[in-house]
């Protein structure tokens, strides 16, 4: 789909909206936007991010991804760029990114008619709520134009138009069902990363420790927004052993989900760490999607797993899942007003 905009400037943007798999390729065309977005000499992206766009761009996404690329022109040379992610299940969430003006054309209100053109596609798909992260104050003035608001350190979400913030998780992942558990796919980008961004259960200030991504507010909030699960995604697809287990509810939303991260080679190939999280509705659920990674890694060579607590209502799932303190990192999180201790939980698996 094309799009035409007269820009304040009086010059005509023209803008390729491509929808999932439309206009994907591995043509100079698509090296052109590839070469745009990653700025190769002013490198702006994380490795990870970097091989997504890769995908998304040649079509080598899989078909659970259901992604919008939007590319605007002004005199034939690409003045800016913008990616939004859904699941091709649900499209309830949302993920933005690859948001880029050329600095040649900025502040003439290119990236806004992207947003503007994204965020009204997702609304009217029926899309619930779309997550960003970004450190940039004239970023942050843009978004803020199309409904985003910030939410947790960096990141900001928008919601669809009429629902009420405070109001949102509790209903969205509400219990709707027991769940069934399957293996995480790359459509999981936005329903993961609305996981890990929740600020619930509050109390377990762990949402992702490999990743770095701690919630105890007000000074300590996320400092990623799809990095997560970019970083993950690229380790459980280079080793089998990184088994990453996902629970889905009877409304098909992502309600908790556990990952492991163990080298593929060399002394520590089969010692693991875990990363889990869980809505509160699903919480009881937890260590049967831990379980699920832990039986998969077993069979493919891991034989200890490790996991970090620094509450006791996120060391309880961990007991419920079979694992037992390993020791005790002493004042391992700054917290602002205090240091908090993590308990590091080992579970042995049989060989
Ligand atoms: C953030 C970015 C995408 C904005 O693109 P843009 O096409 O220049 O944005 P627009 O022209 O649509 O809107 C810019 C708005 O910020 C305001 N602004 C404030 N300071 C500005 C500045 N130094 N440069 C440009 N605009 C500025 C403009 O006035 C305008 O707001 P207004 O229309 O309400 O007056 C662009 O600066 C960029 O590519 N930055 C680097 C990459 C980045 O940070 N991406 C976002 C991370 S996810």
């Amino acid at each position: 789909m094309h799009e035409e905009r007269r820009l304040a400037s009086g010059e005509r943007l023209l803008v390729d909206v491509l929808g999932p798999g439309e206009g994907r390729g591995a043509t100079d065309r698509h090296l052109e936007i590839f070469n745009f977005l990653t700025q190769p000499f002013d490198f702006w992206m994380s490795p990870t991010e970097t091989m997504l766009l890769s995908r998304i761009l040649t079509g080598n996404a899989d078909p659970s991804l259901a992604d919008t690329l939007l590319v605007g022109r002004i005199d034939g040379a690409i003045a800016g760029a913008a990616w939004h992610a859904t699941d091709a299940d649900t499209g309830e969430l949302g993920g933005y990114g690859f948001v880029l003006t050329d600095p040649a054309q900025r502040g003439k209100g290119v990236a806004q008619q992207l947003t503007g053109l994204a965020v009204q596609r997702f609304w009217d798909a029926g899309g619930q709520a779309s997550y960003l992260g970004t450190v940039n104050p004239v970023a942050q003035h843009v978004y803020e134009k199309f409904g985003y608001a910030s939410f947790n350190g960096l990141t900001m979400r928008a919601l669809r138009p009429g629902l009420d913030a405070a109001a949102f998780d509790g209903e969205f992942f509400a219990r709707a069902g027991a769940g069934g558990i399957r293996d995480v796919r790359l459509g999981d980008l936005a329903p993961f990363t609305a996981l890990v961004m929740a600020h619930e259960p509050r109390d377990w200030i762990v949402r992702d420790y490999t990743e770095s991504m701690f919630f105890a507010p007000p000074a300590v909030q996320a400092t990623g927004c799809l990095r997560p699960f970019c970083n993950a995604l690229a380790r459980h697809e280079t080793n089998a052993a990184n088994a990453w287990k996902v629970l889905v509810n009877d409304r098909g939303r992502l309600t908790a989900s556990a990952n492991l991260w163990a080298p593929a080679v060399g002394a520590r190939r089969d010692s693991a760490e875990l990363e889990f999280q869980a809505v509160p509705a699903y919480v009881d659920r937890a260590a049967a999607v831990i379980e699920a990674v832990v039986d998969e890694a077993a069979g493919n060579g891991i034989r200890r797993v490790r996991a970090c607590a620094a509450s006791p209502a996120r060391q309880a799932v961990l007991a419920a899942a079979g694992f037992e303190v390993d020791h005790v990192r002493a004042g391992d999180l700054d917290l602002g007003d205090r240091r908090a201790d993590v308990t590091v939980l080992r579970r042995d698996l049989a060989g």
